[in-house]
This record gives C-alpha cells, structure tokens and sequence, in this order.
C-alpha cells in the first residue's frame, strides 16, 4: 500500500468517531442524555486513541513494520483533539463555560484534576510535536514526549475515579497500558548499557 494511502487511511479512521458523533448531534440522535452522550464518547475516544499511540513502536518492534511510524505524530494529535474537545464540552455543558467553576471544580474533585493534569500534559506534547520545535528542543523533545505514558496513566485514572461502581472497564484499559509501559521497559532493559541513557522513540 502507498505510503500516503496509508497515512490518510488512518487518518480518517482516528477522523470518524468524531464524524460519527456530530451526525448524531445534527441528526438528534445523541439519546436521552446528549449531554452526557458527548462528554463520555469523547474522553473514550481521546483515551482509546492515546493507548493505541502507545501501541505504535511496540508493534514496529515486534514487526519490523517500520511504516506505522509515520503515523504516530498524527494519531497523538487527534487524541489531543479528542481531549480539547472533551473539556470544552464539559466546561460549556457541565459550568456554562465559568471559568471560577471550573476551577472550584478542578481543586474540589480528585477526579477532574487527574483529567486536566492529562489535558494539560497532552496540550504540551501537542504544541511541542512540530518538526520544527523537534529540532529547537533537540533531546529535551524526547524527555518532554516520554510524559504521553504519565497522561495515559491519569487518563485511565480518571476514567477509574469517575465510574460510579463499575470499575471493569477502566481496569482493563489499565491491563493494556501496564502491557505496553512493560514492553517499553523490556526494550530499555535489553539495550546495552551505553545507549541506556538514550530514550528509544
Ligand atoms: C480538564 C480535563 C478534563 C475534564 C474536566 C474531564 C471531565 C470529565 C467528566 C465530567 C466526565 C464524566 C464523568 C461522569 O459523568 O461520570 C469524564 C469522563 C471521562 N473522561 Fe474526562 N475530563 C478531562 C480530561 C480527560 C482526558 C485528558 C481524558 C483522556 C485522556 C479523559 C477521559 C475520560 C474518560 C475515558 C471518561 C469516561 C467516559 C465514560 O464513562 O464513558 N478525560 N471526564
């Protein structure tokens, strides 16, 4: 498959959730609670998007596919996307949009600051995953970027603390992040110790 067709397939595959949920809104099929409909699909999908950038060197590592790469800079972004989103909806719907609200919320609730602690992770990543700033930053880009696997981990910390009751979910989604920070740690481990200090991309 063209290197291009590819990057474009997934493109539009990361694209289509969201696609999906504003035909739904447009279309007044969002269920009893659209509010609620919106804010959940969306932290869903910027979690699920997160894990699977994760997944990508894994994958390269264990395949030898070196073409998925190139995507992963743009699978990141539409995680970030996912999770812009998610908080706009949350400030709009849940506190009209005041800003003091949303604060007194962020402080009050452990549950919503693990989530902004993520926002605010993942809004860093984004600003800093030009080519160009990869070339100011030089290797403080790759200390900067190993903090997607902190923001993954409060992702999944907040999907945990927000469930009423039922943590199954949020446990499993766990279960696949522990998976691949472990791999990440085997790949290190396993490097000679003169490149340990090297952060593999
Ligand atoms: C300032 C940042 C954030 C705020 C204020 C926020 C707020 C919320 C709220 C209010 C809910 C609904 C809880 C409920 O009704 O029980 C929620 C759910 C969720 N959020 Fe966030 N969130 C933030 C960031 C994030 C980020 C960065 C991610 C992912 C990386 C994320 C993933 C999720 C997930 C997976 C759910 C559960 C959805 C479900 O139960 O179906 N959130 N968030």
């Amino acid at each position: 498959m063209p290197a291009r067709l590819f990057y474009w397939l997934v493109f539009a595959a990361a694209a289509a959730p969201g696609g999906v949920l504003a035909w739904r809104a447009w279309t007044g099929d969002l269920g009893v609670n659209p509010a609620e409909t919106l804010l959940h699909t969306s932290g869903r999908w910027a979690l699920g998007i997160l894990i699977a950038t994760l997944a990508v060197t894994p994958i390269r590592r264990l395949t030898g596919w070196n073409r998925i790469q190139q995507v992963r800079r743009m699978v990141g972004l539409w995680s970030f996307t996912y999770a812009l989103a998610h908080f706009l909806l949350y400030a709009v719907f849940n506190h009209l949009g005041d800003i003091r609200a949303i604060w007194a919320d962020v402080v009050e609730r452990p549950f919503i600051l693990s989530g902004m602690a993520a926002l605010v992770i993942l809004t860093v990543l984004a600003a800093t995953s030009p080519a160009a700033m990869v070339r100011r930053l030089g290797r403080r880009w790759r200390t900067i970027h190993r903090f997607v696997y902190p923001a993954a981990v409060l992702g999944v910390v907040h999907f945990a603390w927000g469930q009423k009751a039922d943590i199954r979910e949020p446990l499993v989604w766990g279960g696949v992040l522990g998976l691949l920070l472990l791999v990440r740690v085997a790949a290190w481990a396993g490097r000679p110790a003169s490149r340990q200090v090297e952060v593999t991309r």
